[in-house]
């Protein structure tokens, strides 16, 4: 819930942001957009550098134009490649001076045609296709000078021109102005022409071929300042007329450019020829902002001469100190443009920080709220919390004061028990020892004597193991030879095992092995141990005791071949209270918690390891000699051996089987039957002998004994317990009732689980009836009587209905099936007169004895008869109701003859059949 609000916050600031982002991002590229080439024929000169300097001046007004400059070094094929290249590189606009006007033309009509603008300046090709021509004009400048020679100077002779580079559009232009010029002053003749390439020395080294005519010569027009000055130079060298009068082109100024050579005398005139740098990027920019412009620019122009020099080299340094300081500012512009910059950036991250602060700090702001109203509700549930585990504390103590009250109503009971138990002892003992009484109720007496030694051996766990959780029981420790002790312990076990047909054997390698124990305790643990090998034994099984000595330790272990244990079983197995998986007959559940503790105050131990139905190892383990033991736990005196036999007495009697009822031959076989499952062996005995005086009993000590000898016998009823070794009652009864076999057979179960709960659990298993423990025998025979009874009548019911032709009211769905079945099955055999009970067992799947039963206990007559009334109810059906002959219906109800079947008809209903249909047609 914070996060989603936290995000829903946080987005308008990332969009500020981002916004930001994008904005200075765009402004970047809008300055970035215009890229210009500049193709230069030669650069090396003053007047070109001037030009490219104008440029750049011009050019710093547009930060973010990309200038790119090539210089062809006066090479006109040089030039046309460099032009290329510009294109190559996608420029938006071309500035070119060609160097002649020829060779350039194709290069820049082509940039032309392809929609780049081209903007021509100074010198021209011999093509109009251009956007622009920036210059002055150079037909002008040839006329300038020759008019100032005629006029101003009112010169008369003959005239040498020093002329640029043939080819070169201004070459052509000024030469054309310049002989148009002088046309009207007719004493004016130009002697000769020579070409200079724009060059000082190639002019000189020209007008040093000529020297005649330059001694005749009283004017020299040179088309640039540069030629001029190499006019002079030549003038000079050959001692000319110093008169001779020199014009050039250009004016530039500048340290020993045109302007200082005209104050300087070198030259007597120059006519000004403005470079258009600047004229150039301004028409520039206009044609890419597709601002209006001219297409030619023709740039003004004027003769210098000594009248006008100073002032003009007056501008001149007026302009250029302007253009220092133009360009003072411009670099302080710049600066300044960096400083903004930089402190655009520093407010950018001012502005963010303080947003991201503001929006941090609400955010933080939100969240103390959030964790205030958190904690809030956290302190209250703590003080619940609190709250609840002091009621819990209060709970527990209560709990515990009532559970140690309880034990100590129990311990107290317990000694009280004690006391009528031993009281009861001893005048059984009395009794048991007269022959008479002996003869008479030996085996019932037999049965309360070994039971009052299990109470008492239970009641003494008991306060054995209350003393020790109160920390009561003082263990008083000997020095005895421990193998002799437990072989004697093992022998009082001897007879018992040998009645049951089981190996209990002592194999100790040594006779005597010194040990400090308390007898009175360890005896117990052994005992315990014993008795439950024993217990959980089978016949023929075998039980071994050994004896041995190991370090510091001596061992005693007790392994039997039994039972065995689960896993789950082996976890909790010293726990008290404890009883593992059907074998709550068999034990308190104290024993082995008892010997465990018992083990500790002899700081030794008791551990076991089993594997289910395999076997299973106790050992117990002592420390060797008597450090361990405080003086007063160490007594001097020798082992009582009454003791030991009294102990003895207690563990051992209650493992006497029951004397095998013998079964009275003499009593004719039973009506009625009934099989017992029960494993606690002096019960099973005792009701078997119960019962036998009515029925025929059957046993079974578990739930897979007793499911084998309910198909075996099918019984007419069923006790079983429902606690057994393995499978429980409940899952026997499921199994019974859910088979065609023995779905019948009602079944009483008897446990000790006395709950309703349980009580409906166990009736849900299709039980009969359910009896706790302790029952009352009468109360279970008169159950079992009920049973037997209800059994009866259902049987009365259904025989009756054979007559009857109505469907029996069979409340259990598999008995009905069965009786569904069975009439089907006999219904669509009555015509076959060689159908018999097997036909029918091998059709419901189930052997002819268990059919034979079946039919006898839900229905109480033999199969032949049910069939033979079937067939002569059918018989008087078809007599009343169809026309058939006797003869046709002595076949169809599978007679072998009308006579056979007239005789049986009139056994059964009196009168022969011809003698009924005729009766019923009346
Ligand atoms: C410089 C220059 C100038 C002249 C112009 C003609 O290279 O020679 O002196 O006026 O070129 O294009």
């Amino acid at each position: 819930m914070i996060k989603s609000r936290l995000f829903l916050f946080s987005c308008p600031v990332f969009f500020v942001l981002l916004t930001m982002l994008w904005t200075g991002c765009t402004e970047k590229k809008k300055h970035q957009e215009f890229v210009i080439g500049f193709s230069q024929c030669i650069g090396s000169d003053l007047w070109r550098k001037g030009m490219l300097e104008e440029m750049r001046m011009e050019l710093s007004l547009h930060p973010d134009a990309n200038f790119i400059y090539a210089d062809a070094d006066g090479n006109s094929k040089k030039q046309v490649e460099q032009v290329k290249k510009m294109l190559d590189q996608n420029i938006d606009l071309l500035i070119i001076s060609p160097n002649e006007a020829q060779p350039l033309t194709q290069v820049v009509e082509e940039a032309y045609k392809k929609g780049i603008p081209v903007i021509v300046i100074d010198r021209k090709t011999a093509s109009s296709l251009y956007t622009a021509y920036v210059g002055a004009n150079n037909y002008q400048i040839g006329k300038m000078a020759a008019e100032y020679l005629g006029a101003a100077w009112k010169e008369k002779g003959n005239v040498i021109e020093v002329m640029g580079l043939p080819g070169s559009s201004p070459t052509i232009e000024r030469q054309r102005g310049f002989a148009d010029g002088l046309k009207p002053f007719k004493g004016l003749r130009i002697s000769k022409e020579v070409y200079g390439d724009w060059l000082k020395p190639n002019a000189a080294a020209e007008l040093m071929k000529i020297q005649p005519e330059l001694r005749s010569a009283s004017v020299i027009f040179a088309h640039n300042d540069v030629m001029a000055s190499g006019a002079r130079e030549i003038v000079k060298k050959l001692n000319l007329n110093p008169g001779l009068k020199i014009i050039g082109v250009d004016a530039l100024s500048g340290k020993g450019a045109g302007l200082e050579m005209v104050s300087d005398g070198i030259i007597d005139a120059s006519v000004l020829y403005p470079t258009g740098g600047k004229e150039a990027i301004s028409t520039a920019f206009k044609i890419l902002n597709k601002e209006p412009f001219s297409k030619e620019n023709t740039l003004a122009s004027l003769v210098i001469d000594p009248s006008n020099v100073e002032l003009m080299k007056l501008q001149w340094n007026k302009i250029r100190s302007q253009q220092k300081d133009i360009e003072r500012q411009q670099t302080l512009l710049d600066e300044q443009k960096v400083l903004f910059k930089d402190q655009q950036m520093v407010l950018n991250v001012t502005v963010i920080t303080l947003v991201l602060a503001i929006v941090l700090g609400g955010l933080a702001f939100y969240s103390l709220l959030e964790n205030r109203k958190i904690n809030k509700n956290l302190e209250a549930n703590n003080q619940e919390i609190l709250s609840q585990r002091n009621q819990l504390i209060e709970m527990s103590e209560k709990a515990k004061l009532a559970t140690e009250a309880k034990l100590n109503f129990f311990t107290n009971m317990s000694h009280e028990f004690r006391t009528p138990l031993t009281l009861i002892l001893s005048p059984l003992e009395d009794l048991l020892k007269q022959e008479k009484i002996k003869a008479l109720a030996g085996s019932n007496l037999k049965l309360i004597h070994k039971n009052v030694f299990r109470l008492l051996r239970l009641i003494n766990q008991l306060i054995e193991y209350r003393k020790i959780e109160h920390a009561q029981m003082k263990i008083k420790v000997s020095e005895n030879n421990l193998v002799e002790f437990i072989r004697e312990i093992s022998d009082s076990f001897q007879h018992n095992a040998q009645k049951r047909n089981i190996g209990l054997r002592m194999v100790a390698k040594k006779t005597e092995l010194m040990a400090w124990f308390d007898a009175n305790m360890l005896d117990k643990v052994i005992f315990n141990l014993l008795s439950n090998a024993l217990k959980f034994s089978r016949e023929h099984g075998t039980i071994t005791v050994d004896v041995w000595q190991e370090a510091a330790f001596i061992y005693v272990s007790v392994e039997d071949n039994g039972a065995g244990m689960s896993e789950e079983d082996l976890l909790h197995v010293f726990e008290h209270f404890y009883q593992a998986e059907g074998s709550s007959t068999k034990g308190s559940g104290l024993g082995l918690s008892l010997s465990k503790e018992l083990m500790r105050l002899h700081h030794g131990d008791i551990v076991v390891e089993s594997i289910k139905n395999k076997r299973t190892r106790f050992v117990v383990s002592l420390p060797a000699g008597n450090a361990h033991f405080s003086e007063a736990e160490q007594r001097q005196e020798q082992l009582d051996k009454t003791e030991l036999y009294e102990h003895a007495r207690i563990y051992t009697t209650d493992l006497d089987e029951p004397a095998e009822q013998e079964r009275d031959v003499a009593h004719p076989l039973k009506e009625q039957s009934i099989l017992l499952i029960e494993d606690n062996p002096d019960l099973l005995n005792y009701l078997s002998q119960k019962l036998s005086a009515q029925y025929e009993v059957f046993t079974a000590a578990d739930a897979e004994q007793g499911i084998a000898a309910a198909y075996r016998e099918v019984p007419d009823l069923i006790i079983s317990d429902i606690v057994l070794p393995g499978m429980s009652g409940r899952e026997l009864t499921t199994q019974l009732k859910s088979d065609l076999r023995t779905s019948h057979i009602p079944i009483i179960l008897l446990t000790a689980q006395g709950s309703l709960e349980q009580q409906i659990f166990g009736l849900e298993s299709m039980a009969d009836t359910y009896i706790v423990k302790p029952f009352n025998y009468d109360y279970l025979m008169a159950s079992a009587k009920n049973l037997l009874k209800t059994r009866e009548l259902l049987k009365a019911h259904y025989t009756s209905d054979i007559s009857s032709s109505g469907k029996p009211q069979v409340s259990r769905s598999l008995d009905k099936k069965f009786l569904n079945d069975f009439a089907g099955i006999v219904e669509e055999n009555l015509g076959n007169e060689n159908f018999n009970v097997d036909d029918i067992a091998k059709t419901i799947g189930i052997s002819r004895v268990q059919l034979y039963r079946k039919v006898k206990a839900l229905l109480d007559c033999s199969i032949t008869d049910y069939i033979l009334n079937r067939r002569l109810k059918k018989a008087s059906y078809l007599l009343i109701n169809e026309s058939y002959s006797i003869a046709e219906i002595t076949y169809m109800v599978g007679f072998s003859t009308p006579n056979y079947f007239s005789t049986v008809f009139k056994s059964k209903y009196g009168v022969t059949p011809t003698e009924f249909k005729r009766n019923k047609a009346l």
